[in-house]
């Protein structure tokens, strides 16, 4: 039996450039997708799949994300008076435990590998998790959970991978797939946003992970790669020469909140998934003159 994975990172530091200006002042992880901020929902899913330690790697501007992983008294004696007993349930679910959060800080925008490598003396020297939270999953049960499934069979590190349209591989980190079945294959290679016709495949890294601690010696190394940045796929592939690395083609959907596109297709979807909201939403699409938009 491998050993469990109890901890989970989400790295926060990213400048959210892309969604200018909404993200000058406020993290683009507070962005909503219906009523819930995109944090929240990689949060939810590592809790689905037993994550008990939250480690954010966050930055300046971020603070805010800090405190919505806190009690707010005020609002809750609010709901409290007001009767709103169901809001108030909510709320307390949602929070990590005390003491079961923990915020370091990137300082400097050298890349995902960067990034990670700030929360290794927080994880020490066991597997954790890795959830980017820009990418939001239409999955059931979570694509974390789905991974973990793959990890208790096989240990080692565990990558969750989607197809995508072959234009949009040199967007992203996309593997080579060797043996084995979608729910558990050997991964023979992987590399950074590659162009089109140089991509092993169109199978891409969605944001989720399960490593090894011993990324962190290679990342420490701190080499530069594709954009200039230190790159976590760089490190995975020199660490895949002495580990094994199991992908995932898990059962659901990503959406790329990083992108305008994927953010606004995400809150069509997740409205019309929702009971509350259906119907009325679809009212007002139907009622939308789209002729007039299109
Ligand atoms: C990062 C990873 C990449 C992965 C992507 C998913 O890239 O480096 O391998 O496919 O996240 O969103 P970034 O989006 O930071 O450029």
């Amino acid at each position: 039996m491998p050993k469990r994975v109890r901890t989970a990172v989400f790295p926060v530091a990213g400048l959210g450039t892309r969604f200018l200006p909404a993200t000058k002042a406020m993290p683009k992880e507070m962005l909503t997708v219906v009523d819930r901020p995109l944090i929240q929902y990689a949060v939810d899913e590592a809790r689905e799949a037993g994550i008990e330690h939250f480690v954010f790697v966050t930055g300046r501007n971020k603070a805010v994300i800090e405190d919505h992983f806190d009690r707010q008294f005020e609002l809750e004696a609010t709901l409290e008076a007001r009767g709103k007993t169901q809001a108030l349930d909510e709320l307390r679910k949602e929070l990590p435990s005390a003491g079961r959060t923990s915020f370091t800080r990137q300082q400097e925008p050298l890349g995902l590998g960067h990034a990670v490598w700030c929360a290794r003396d927080i994880v020490g020297d066991q597997p954790f998790a890795l959830l980017l939270p820009d990418m939001v999953f239409r999955a059931k049960p979570g694509v974390l959970r789905q991974m973990m499934d793959a990890y208790e069979e096989t240990g080692g590190n565990v990558i969750g991978v989607e197809e995508c349209a072959w234009e949009d591989v040199s967007s992203y980190g996309v593997v080579v797939r060797g043996e084995g079945t979608d729910t558990g294959f050997k991964i023979d290679g992987m590399v950074e946003k590659p162009k089109r016709d140089e991509a092993p495949s169109n199978l891409f890294i969605s944001g989720r992970y399960i490593l090894q601690p011993e990324i962190f010696t290679l990342l420490a190394e701190q080499t530069k790669g594709a954009g200039g940045e230190i790159q976590l796929t760089d490190a995975m592939q020199v660490l895949m020469q002495k580990q094994a690395f199991t992908g995932v083609k898990y059962d659901g959907k990503v959406f790329d909140c990083g992108s305008k596109l994927g953010f606004l297709t995400a809150n069509v979807v997740f409205a019309l998934d929702r009971d509350d909201i259906r119907e009325g939403f679809l009212k007002e699409l139907r009622n939308l003159d789209l002729e007039d938009h299109l």
